[in-house]
Order: structure tokens, then C-alpha cells, then sequence
């Protein structure tokens, strides 16, 4: 039994957003029919091809657990099939750009006349208001959303970050709107229409620097190396390089080895419980008691020479050294692991956060699994399908359709070129 056994989901994403949001809800349990056009389907099968004639990682690695239907929701007979699904499924998630299922003829107020109990999920980039219309990818909505500016180096250009916060983040927001209003729908029987947008998303996740925003009001943010370098702020979040976010400084600091390794580094956190082991370890144990080192405040204007005495130790030691010998002394450091160093970690494959799939056109190849574990819902990653792979069986088993009936939906073209064997 899994979590969302039972709940059908209509999904009509593409790219990333929704896909990762779909996907999870596939992971939970629930029947995901992925709905793509004859013949092309998400643009993303065949982006970043790395294995010619077979669908993308980038396709791959946001589509597991699904089932795909092609449809061409723009002809007579695809939207009599598509207003079958809206009848059939419990909810409809999408992320196409601004208007596209108006245009359709699908707009929500027509989908809640189909079914009434349906949930209507959308990414858009924007919510309503002067950018509303706008198509939106990852790195516009993290430099729309505050992350782009507060992220770099304080004498460089803004810079996006590698996690896609965007994209991935909003799916992840998407996905907690819709098991919620399945939950009120439990109790109103009625669906209702469920938005995150981008720019909101990426806002939510850099929080802390509309936090520090306005603490600019109250003076300089003084656990900002720039405070210690004798920077003036101005009036913005300013970019912050690697400080830590919060209220224990933290820097990346090189270790042994970073001459030739660019991920020889461990971020190193001077936590203000442990100041007395972290001296004890570096060397310095006259900073225990030190008037200027002893206390946090004391510390925040000479975070550039604490950090350089700290560092003067990690670079004796490789990432791993430092982890194993702070570990136990409580003090927070985590090594910078590399792609490379995460896909072949052991403990990763073991949880599932790390899983091989197999695919018939491109053999075994990673992923990501499921982040979130629940200990009565588990995960079984299967591939992602094929283009139309399910379009016979979607059609009979979900809709009904038989006989001639299913005969004139695929020879309509609104379904594409059905393989005979497609639904064995
Ligand atoms: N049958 C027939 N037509 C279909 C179809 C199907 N099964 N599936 C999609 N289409 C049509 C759409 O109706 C649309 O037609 P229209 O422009 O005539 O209305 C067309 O395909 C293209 O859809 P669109 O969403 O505009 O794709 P795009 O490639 O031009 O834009 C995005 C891509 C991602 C920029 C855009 O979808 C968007 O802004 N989405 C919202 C934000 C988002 O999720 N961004 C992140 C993506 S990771």
C-alpha cells in the first residue's frame, strides 16, 4: 500500500517544474498519466541527448513511475479524450505557459463544470500581476525570486546556484499544495485551483535575506565578512560569498590537496558552543580566553583571521580527515563532494537516494530517488516511459473505451501512431 494508491493524476507538465512535482506523487502512490503531444512529447526527450535514438537523461531522471498517453488535446477527438481524463482523475497539474489551456478551451472554470472534485495544480513563473504573462525558466525565476542577487561574491556579478530552486523547488512546493487540497477535499468534496509561482518559490527559499534586508535598517549585518573587511553596506542583501546564512559564522576553507582537486574543501562552522574544541584543534588555545577571541561578538570583527587560522589547519588535512576528527567533537563541517564523489557513494545507493535504473533504449543509468522516505509509503523507482507507451492501455483500462469505439479514437490521429503491441 502506498500513500496516494488510488489518486489519478492528469499530468500535463513538461521540462522540470512539473515534472519533478508529478514524479513525486508518482513515487507516493498515485497513477500519474502523463499527457504529451503525437509524436514530439516533452521537449525534453530529446534535449541534452546523450545516447542517440533514446529519450534524455534530462527526460529520464523527471519522469519515473509514469505513464505516458500521447494526445493531441487541439482536435475534436483529443479533447473528447481529454475531457474523459479531467472526468476520471482526482488532479490536473500543468506548467504550460501563461493562457495555454484557456486556448485549449480548457480554462478552470470548464474543468470544474467536467468534474467538479478536480484539483487544478499550475506552476507559472509569475503569479497574477504585472508579469503574469511571462514565460519563465530556472535562472530567470531565481534572478526574479532574490536568490540571484544575494548569491556570488560581494566584488563579482550576481550568480545562480547549481540546485534548481526554480524549477525543482517549485515542483516541490506545487506537490505540498496538492496533497493539501486533496486533504480539504476530503472534508468540502470540492477541488480547487492550486498555484505556486516561480518568482514566489525561489522568494520562500532565500527567506533569510528579506530577512537580513530589513536588519540593514538597524545597522550592519555584522556576521557578514564584509562588516570585518571594514565594507559599508548599502542598501540592499548584499552578496555574501560563502558565509553562512545564519547566526554562526561559516566559510568554505581549503584542504588538502585543493591545488589540484577544485572540490578539496570543507565548509567549516565556528559554532560558538564548541569555540573551545575548535582552538583546542587548530592550535590557537590562548582564543579560549583571549579578550577579542573568547566570545562570539568579540569574534565577528576578525572573522577574516579566525577563518585564516582555521583554514592554516584544514589545508593540513584531506575533507574527510577534517570530518572524522571534528565529528566527534560536535563541530559542524561537511566536506564539498563533488557529482562524481555522490554517484559513487555507497550509503546514498543504500538509502535510495541514489537508485540504477534500467531502460530499454539506454541501458542502466542514475538517478536521483525519492528524498522524502515515510515508513509505510516505500519507493520503487521504475523507468520513465516511452513516448505513447501506455496510449492503448490509458484508453481502455482509465477510460473505457473499446471496440469500435477505440478504434475511431486511434484512427482519429488524436492519439498518434498506437504500436500493436503498445499496451502488452
Ligand atoms: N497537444 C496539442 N498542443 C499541445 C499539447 C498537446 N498534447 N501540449 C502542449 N501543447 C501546446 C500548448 O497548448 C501551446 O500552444 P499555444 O501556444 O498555441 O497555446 C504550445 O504547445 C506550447 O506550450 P508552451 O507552454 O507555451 O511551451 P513553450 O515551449 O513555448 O514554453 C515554458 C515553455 C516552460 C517557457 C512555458 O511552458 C512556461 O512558461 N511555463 C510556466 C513556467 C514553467 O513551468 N517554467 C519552467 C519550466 S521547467
Amino acid at each position: 500500500m502506498k500513500a496516494l494508491e488510488g489518486v489519478k493524476i492528469l499530468d500535463f507538465t513538461h521540462v522540470q517544474s512539473g515534472p519533478t512535482c508529478t514524479q513525486l506523487l508518482a513515487w507516493f502512490g498515485a497513477d500519474v498519466i502523463k499527457v504529451e503531444r503525437p509524436g514530439v512529447g516533452d521537449a525534453t526527450r530529446k534535449q541534452l541527448v546523450d545516447v542517440p535514438g533514446a529519450d534524455s537523461l534530462y527526460f529520464t531522471m523527471l519522469n519515473h513511475n509514469k505513464r505516458s498517453i500521447e494526445l493531441n488535446s487541439k482536435n475534436e477527438t483529443g479533447k473528447e479524450v481529454l475531457t474523459r481524463l479531467i472526468q476520471e482523475c482526482d488532479v490536473l497539474v500543468e506548467n504550460f505557459a501563461p493562457g495555454a489551456l484557456d486556448r485549449m478551451g480548457f480554462s478552470w472554470e470548464r474543468i470544474q463544470e467536467i468534474n467538479p472534485r478536480i484539483i487544478m495544480a499550475s506552476v507559472k513563473g509569475f503569479g497574477p500581476g504585472q508579469y503574469e504573462d511571462c514565460k519563465v525558466y530556472e535562472n530567470v525565476a531565481q534572478c526574479a525570486g532574490g536568490a540571484a542577487s544575494t548569491t556570488g561574491f560581494l566584488d563579482g556579478p550576481p550568480v545562480v546556484t547549481g540546485a534548481q530552486i526554480g524549477d525543482s523547488g517549485t515542483g516541490l512546493h506545487l506537490a505540498l499544495g496538492i496533497v493539501t487540497a486533496l486533504f480539504q477535499r476530503e472534508k468540502t468534496g470540492r477541488g480547487q485551483k492550486v498555484l505556486a509561482a516561480m518568482q514566489d518559490g525561489v522568494l520562500n527559499l532565500c527567506r533569510v535575506k528579506l530577512r537580513d534586508q530589513q536588519r540593514l535598517a538597524a545597522g550592519p549585518l555584522k556576521e557578514y565578512s564584509q562588516f570585518g573587511e571594514g565594507v559599508p553596506f548599502g542598501e540592499a542583501t548584499p552578496r555574501a560569498g560563502n558565509d553562512s546564512g545564519g547566526g554562526q559564522p561559516g566559510r568554505i576553507l581549503k584542504c588538502k590537496g585543493w591545488e589540484t582537486d577544485a572540490n578539496a574543501y570543507t565548509y567549516f562552522i565556528t559554532q560558538a558552543a564548541v569555540w573551545e574544541a575548535i582552538c583546542d584543534v587548530i592550535g590557537k588555545p590562548e582564543w579560549k580566553t583571549q579578550e577579542g577571541y573568547a566570545t562570539p561578538p568579540e569574534r565577528l570583527d576578525k572573522l577574516n583571521e579566525v577563518f585564516d587560522a582555521i583554514e592554516a589547519w584544514t589545508m593540513t588535512k584531506t575533507k574527510f580527515e577534517v570530518m572524522d576528527i571534528c565529528n566527534p567533537l560536535n563541530i559542524p563541517v561537511g566536506p564539498i563532494l563533488s557529482m562524481k564523489e555522490l554517484a559513487e557513494d555507497d550509503g546514498l545507493r543504500e538509502t535510495g537516494t541514489i537508485v540504477e535504473v534500467d531502460h530499454p533504449e539506454r541501458g542502466s543509468y542514475l538517478s536521483v530517488g525519492c528524498p522524502i522516505k515515510l515508513s509505510d509509503s516505500p519507493v520503487d523507482v521504475t523507468r520513465s516511459p516511452l513516448l505513447g507507451e501506455h496510449t492503448t492501455e490509458v484508453l481502455s483500462e482509465v477510460l473505457g473505451y473499446s471496440g469500435e469505439d477505440l478504434d475511431r479514437v486511434i484512427g482519429s490521429g488524436a492519439v498518434g501512431e498506437v504500436k500493436a503491441d503498445a499496451a502488452e
